[in-house]
Order: C-alpha cells, then structure tokens, then sequence
C-alpha cells in the first residue's frame, strides 16, 4: 500500500448537516423528499407540505455538531473527508449572481477545522442537493441554463477554497438517473420527474448532457484556478454478473456495465462513444449538443474516477430465474445471486465484485481510482452506550482485503478509501435513520425523535487501528 493512502470517511451535506433554512441557506431538492422505508418509497412533495416529516431538514445536526464530529474523525486518524458543499446555501436559488456569504463561511470553517488535523476535504460539487428553485423555474437539468448556473456556483467555490482543497468530484453517481423508472433518482441527479407523454431515455440523455458538459468545463477551469487541483468524476461502480453461461445472459450482463460506463467513457475518454450515437441516431432523438459542447467535453477529461461501491447485480434473460424483488432499481432482469447473501435491504454483499470492478476500470482506463463510498446498512441496536456492530467490521474488512489484492496482486493504482456514512448519515434511498452506516452512532430515530448525541461503536477502534498500520493488519 503507498504510503500517502487516503485512508478516510464519506457523508453528504444533506445527509448529515440539517440546518435546511438557517444561515440564508435556501431550499434543496433533498428538503421535499419525506422519509419513506425498504417498502414505502420516499414521496417528492410539491414545496414544504406541513405534517410531513422531511427528515433532511435536521439531518444528524452536523452544522453545529461539526467540531466534536471531526474530532472523533482524527481520533480515528482519517487522512480525509470526503464530503459535499450545500449548494442552496452558497446560491439559495441557484440563479442569482450574489453568493451567501454566511453559507461560504461555514465551509471555510469547516475545511479549517478539518485542516488543523491535518485531514483533507474531497469535495463533491453536485451531490443530490440542487436549488430547489432551479426546478420550479427551469424545469431543472432539462435546461441548459443549468450549465451557466452550475459553473457559477463551482467557480466560485473552487475559487474561495483554492488553498484549503485540492481533491473535487463533480457529480455524484451521475450514472444513477440511468434508472428511469424510479423517480428517486431522476430527481437526486437532475431535478426531474418524467412526465408520462415524454421519451424518458431522451430527457434523460439531454440531461445527462449539459452535466457532462459542465464537469468537463469545471475540470478544465478548476486546473487554471489551481494546476494542483486534482478533478475526479463519481461512477456508481454495480458490475452485472451473468446468471449463467447462456450466451443470452452473457451478451444482457455486458450491455448492463455498458450502460453503466457511458459515463465514465466521456469523462475520462473525452467524447461519446460510438455506440450511443448510434442508438441516438436509430431513435432519432435530436439532442442539443453543440460543436462547442464537444470540444469542452475533449478538453475536460478527469484526472481520477471516483467509484462507490456497495453491491454487486445478477441477470438473466430466463423468465424461470428467481427474479428479485427490487422496487429501487426497476430492472426487470434483475435476479437472485445463490452464492453472495443480502443485506437486510436487499444489497447483495460481494466484496469479490469490488476487485472484479477495480479490475474492469483499470483495464479499460488506466487511471488512479478512488473508492469514495463504501459501507454496511444495518439497523444497529444501542445497548446502554454501547453499539457492537461486528457485521460491519465484516463487510468493510473483506472489502478492504479485496481492495488490496487489487493494488498488490493486479497493479490497480487505488488512491484512496472512505468509508461511507463514517457518522451515521440519513439515507438516501429511504430518508430512514436506522440504516446506519457510521462508527459513531448518533442518537436520532426514524421519525426525528433524539438527543443528537454520539456514540462510538466497536468498529470505531477497529478501523483506527485499520488506519495506523495503513491496512496491513488486514
Ligand atoms: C450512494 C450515495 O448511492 O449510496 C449516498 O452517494 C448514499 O448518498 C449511499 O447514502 C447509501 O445509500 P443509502 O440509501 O443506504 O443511504
């Protein structure tokens, strides 16, 4: 392992930060979506209906928690933290050309204390938090003034934090909005929800375009603000095994992960690849994508690919196979894996499918990765201050493990591991509590009921320890 492995932890500024109108901070797209459950999808409200529980709105209380949260992040020896900057709360509406500077203010704050322990911000430019107002009134990532108000907010933060961060990814798991029929994640990527008379695939491919278009951009502005910056992009790495030899189900599995990687083929190769043109071309979509728009996208290729890694999926053209029974990815040819078992919210563990991943990326790139997500879910159960969580040291040690026969055995160039949800976070596909991701348990419920106070769970020594023998005690 190198010496300077970026051993470290993840959260997202609405995940965890609450404070949703404090400080000039403006609405988000993540402030209207309630808490829903594994069964009971998150609802996507129209504005602030009261009665509702909007469990974002408070989060874990990090705003004002963050000095004694980062002090427990040192006392584990992160060497960095990945997190997001609130975009609502440097531009509450995103389209106005004033910043706020109370919003700039707290992440300064927040890189400083960081900082002074010597640990690194990773910031995500665009995780799930856009303003809600560039919805109502642009229609969201439909429009390509979003590219304008996008590079306004980047800049200016790359420019107030040149010094304090080097390490931005632009958008995360961009390649989720892929999923056309689960709302969630139309929503969380672009701010829009398909209408029933539109070619989903069409809107969602014009999207995708004007954010493409703008990590290109702010990959190529951020290097003339600072050559040091180092720019990334974020896959949400899921390979897709075969269910068996059938050709059929071999032939399904590499049209998945080539979906899948669309993204990643123009964020590091610079251009869109042949076969979607193609498609593009077959369905006779009429995308608006400009001569400019491609010669941003050539110029703006990233310097690393961020992945998120928690599961692996199986398919199978046969109608016998055991289908599985996911309403969050909506893929009708999604089926059982016999060999890995599940999470309690259906996430088949596959640490294995980390290093065939690791593997795939590197051979068809060749370029640093950084794992910046990877986690266990798990209902975590509080017995009188104390937590014991040895499932969760299970997971991440045999991921881990993965992970280094990756870098030793196969020569794959991985920079660094965070650890998703270091502090338990809100999660994202269920708005729940009690999918707690963190070595430090925050007392906080499912329907906002908690002292807000933390916890360290077993696994906090353990991945101190992890940390200070820089992986070799796995
Ligand atoms: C990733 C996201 O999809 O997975 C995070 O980047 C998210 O925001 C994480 O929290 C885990 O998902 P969940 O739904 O368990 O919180």
């Amino acid at each position: 392992m190198r010496d300077d492995f970026l051993w470290g932890g993840a959260i997202a500024a609405h995940q965890v930060e609450g404070a949703w109108n404090e400080d000039g901070k403006g609405t988000s797209i993540a402030d209207v979506m309630t808490a829903g459950s594994k069964d009971k999808p998150r609802k996507i409200t129209d504005g602030i209906i009261p009665g509702e529980y909007y469990p974002n709105h408070e989060g874990i209380g990090l705003y004002r928690h963050y000095k004694e949260d980062i002090k427990l992040f040192a006392e584990m020896g992160f060497k960095c933290l990945r997190t997001s900057i609130a975009w609502s709360r440097i531009f509450p509406n995103g389209d106005e050309t004033d910043y706020n500077e109370e919003g700039l203010k707290f992440y300064d704050d927040f890189f400083d204390e960081l900082l002074s322990y010597d640990i690194l911000p990773i910031v995500t430019l665009a995780h799930f938090e856009m303003p809600y107002h560039l919805v109502k009134k642009y229609g969201g990532w439909r429009n390509r003034r979003l590219i304008e108000f996008f590079k306004q907010f980047a800049v200016t933060v790359m420019e107030r934090y040149k010094d304090k961060v080097n390490y931005w990814l632009t958008f995360n798991e961009i390649n989720n909005q892929r999923i056309i029929d689960n709302p969630i994640y139309s929503w969380t990527n672009s701010g829009i929800i398909y209408t029933d008379s539109e070619d989903k695939l069409e809107t969602m491919y014009q999207a995708s375009h004007y954010q493409l278009v703008s990590s290109a951009w702010v990959v190529k502005e951020g290097k003339k603000i600072n050559p040091n910056f180092q720019i990334g992009c974020v896959l949400a790495a899921t390979p897709n095994y075969p269910l068996t030899s059938d050709p059929e189900d071999i032939l399904l599995a590499q049209k998945e992960d080539d979906q899948q990687l669309f993204y990643t083929d123009v964020h590091v190769r610079g251009h869109y690849p042949r076969r979607f043109l193609k498609e593009w071309e077959r369905k006779e979509y009429k995308l608006d994508i400009t001569e400019e728009d491609l010669k941003i996208l050539s110029e703006g290729t990233v310097d690393y690919i961020g992945i998120t890694y928690y599961l692996s999926n199986t398919v199978s053209v046969s109608t016998e196979a055991k289908r599985l029974n996911d309403q969050l990815l909506g893929n009708e040819h999604l089926v059982e894996n016999p060999h890995v078992k599940a999470t309690e919210w259906g996430w088949a563990i596959d640490p294995i499918g980390l290093r065939y991943y690791l593997n795939m990326l590197n051979n068809r790139y060749e370029l640093p990765i950084f794992i910046v997500e990877n986690g266990f879910g798990y209902a975590d159960q509080f017995d009188n201050g104390r937590i014991h969580d040895p499932e969760r040291v299970e997971y991440l040690q045999k991921h881990i493990e993965q992970m280094k026969k990756a870098i030793v055995s196969d020569g794959v160039d991985v920079i660094g591991y965070t650890v998703w949800g270091c502090i338990d976070p809100i999660s994202f596909t269920t708005g729940e509590m009690k999918k707690r991701y963190g070595f430090i348990y925050v007392d906080r419920d499912n329907v906002g009921k908690g002292t807000f106070k933390r916890y360290k769970k077993d696994s906090f020594s353990w991945y101190q320890h992890v940390i200070k023998t820089n992986g070799s005690i796995i």
